[in-house]
């Protein structure tokens, strides 16, 4: 996969999500240990959203950033968007997600105005992305003001004793799991595939940093295996 460009890769990409669609949250729950709902906890506040807020999420899958924003917001309006129908129609079914409006769209080409949210968050989406500058500079245009970006991604982990056993982890078990239980094993190849190809925080600082956010920090997580970032426009 790694060696696939532009078009081809977002269809690669896009077609490996929607044949894991169904079985994508059980393989989030295992894959993190059952920790992905406390980082979209920090991940929402952390956006700091005022009353009445609007907030997007970019790649939103099946839906679960924005039902932790309704959860913690309830006067919010949380858009989610993606470019993969089959992961939004498996997000649609949740009693969780039926306050949030869904759109399809390309985290390249928003089809959103201008300075039109309080804040916009991502959860293990930016990896896939072919142009992550762009993408943040997306971001970046639709965020209102002092708003904020928020980014939760797996990370390239830190080169300590623990190193040998994450990547044991992620290129030889998550494979066999996701194989088992989606019955995809070519798609759970993907995902050491792009972990192996990932950025460290400092490299993704710098990605958002560039595309124009400012006062870009991190905090690291899992023994450094996933980041979240935020930046402010
Ligand atoms: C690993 S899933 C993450 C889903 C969800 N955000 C979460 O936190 O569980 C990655 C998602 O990114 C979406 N995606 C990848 N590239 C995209 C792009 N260029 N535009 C929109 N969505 C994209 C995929 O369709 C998929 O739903």
């Amino acid at each position: 996969m790694t060696h696939l460009q532009g078009n081809e890769r977002a269809r690669y990409v896009r077609d490996m999500f929607a044949r894991i669609s169904k079985r994508y949250d059980l393989m989030n729950r295992l894959m993190s240990a059952g920790r992905d709902g406390a980082w979209r906890r920090t991940v929402i506040s952390l956006a700091q959203l005022p009353p009445g807020a609007r907030i997007l999420d970019v790649a939103t899958g099946t839906g679960d950033m924005m039902a932790e924003a309704l959860r913690q917001h309830p006067d919010a309006l949380a858009v989610g968007s993606d470019f993969t129908f089959e992961m939004m129609r498996a997000g649609k079914s949740k009693p969780a997600t039926h306050r949030i409006r869904w759109c399809a769209a390309d985290a390249h080409r928003l089809p959103f105005r201008d300075d039109s949210f309080d804040a916009v968050t991502s959860g293990f989406g930016v990896r896939n992305f072919i142009d992550r500058e762009s993408a943040f500079s997306e971001q970046r245009r639709v965020l209102k003001s002092g708003g904020r970006v928020v980014c939760l991604e797996i990370s390239k982990p830190p080169r300590n004793a623990l190193r040998p056993l994450f990547l044991l982890y992620f290129n030889r078990l998550v494979p066999l799991a996701g194989g088992i239980i989606s019955g995809e094993r070519d798609a759970y190849a993907y995902l050491p595939q792009s972990v192996n190809e990932f950025l460290s925080p400092e490299e993704l600082k710098a990605v958002m940093l560039r595309a124009g956010l400012r006062d870009v920090t991190y905090r690291r997580l899992m023994f450094g295996t996933v980041a979240i970032h935020v930046g402010a426009k």
